[in-house]
């Protein structure tokens, strides 16, 4: 059997452009990958088969149009001949939650399939591919920290983030990308500021001071539809963290921590007023 791990993804910044002739928004993001994710098992079989477990495997729910099985039938159709699997998907990360989780599945199955298979597809058919099934595929499909821009398309490979502890909390309210889209309000339509010592290693202070000069600015649609938002980020903040963001279209938020024993502190501080947040402290990546 073969497993991939989905892990979530974050959007350090997320400065959202206009729209572009294609009906997309021009993006430009820093993302990490964390610790926290979903795994896939992958298994050699005559037909197409998916199967969901995990915490959030329910609330997933079975769709044919699941982006794992897509992502499958977009391989069988890449390769030209029938080709099956037993696929489960063990759903750890909440759903509709802005980190990336449908994205990072699509990616890990991609991935998992393509040894299972053992196609020898380019890359450049690959990311094609994940570009169809969704903007946040070919960033997942590398899982390491990168720059993004176009509508997701371009993806370059950043080195030398600090690895500075992180908390994610999830109000466990599913936010619609596609509507916080709908909800965006007028913005500053201005290219994001330069990292001060890029490429290269910042150090944990260049990162938290560079971040505050940049913004997520699907966070205000997202809190006109999902205002609980407003109080996770009061609840990171008030827990000690340097800086805290929404993540992608939200809700889930991130904090960053000086040291992971406040980072841990707060995540026990958070889970114990809010006991049904889904709370969990990790780090900027590298890999794991
Ligand atoms: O590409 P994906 O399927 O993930 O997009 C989900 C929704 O977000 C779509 O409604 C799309 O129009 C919108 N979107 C956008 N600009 C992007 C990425 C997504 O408008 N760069």
């Amino acid at each position: 059997m073969l497993h991939e791990r989905a892990q979530a993804k974050v959007n350090l910044y997320l400065h959202v452009g206009g729209r572009r002739a294609d009906g997309y928004h021009a993006l430009q993001s820093l993302v990490c990958f964390t610790d926290a994710g979903d795994e896939l098992q992958f298994e050699s079989a005559s037909d197409l088969r998916l199967e969901l477990e995990g915490p959030f495997g329910a609330v997933l729910g079975y769709t044919p149009d699941n982006l794992v099985l897509r992502a499958a039938r977009a391989l069988v159709q890449a390769a030209g001949r029938p080709l099956g699997a037993r696929i489960r998907l063990i759903k750890v990360l909440p759903v509709a939650s802005g980190i990336g989780g449908g994205s990072a599945d699509a990616a890990a199955a991609l991935r998992g399939l393509s040894r299972l298979w053992q196609l020898k597809l380019e890359p450049a058919q690959l990311e094609h591919i994940a570009l169809e099934l969704g903007s946040d595929v070919p960033v997942c499909l590398l899982s390491q920290p990168a720059e993004m821009s176009g509508r997701g398309e371009q993806v370059d490979k950043v080195e030398g983030l600090p690895q500075l502890p992180m908390l994610l909390v999830n109000p466990r309210v599913a936010v619609s990308t596609a509507s916080v889209f709908r909800h965006l309000g007028r913005r500053a339509d201005d290219p994001a500021p330069k990292a001060p010592a890029w490429p290269g290693l910042l150090t944990a202070g260049e990162l938290v001071e560079w971040l505050k000069d940049t913004r997520n600015d699907m966070e205000d649609a997202a809190r006109s539809i999902a205002p609980v938002i407003g109080k996770v980020l009061v609840q990171l903040e008030r827990s000690g963290a340097l800086i805290t963001r929404m993540c992608g279209s939200g809700a889930t938020c991130y904090g960053l921590f000086a040291d992971a024993a406040s980072c841990a502190g707060a995540a026990q501080a958070i889970a114990s007023v809010q006991p049904g947040w889904w709370v969990y402290p990790t780090r900027i990546a590298g890999r794991f």
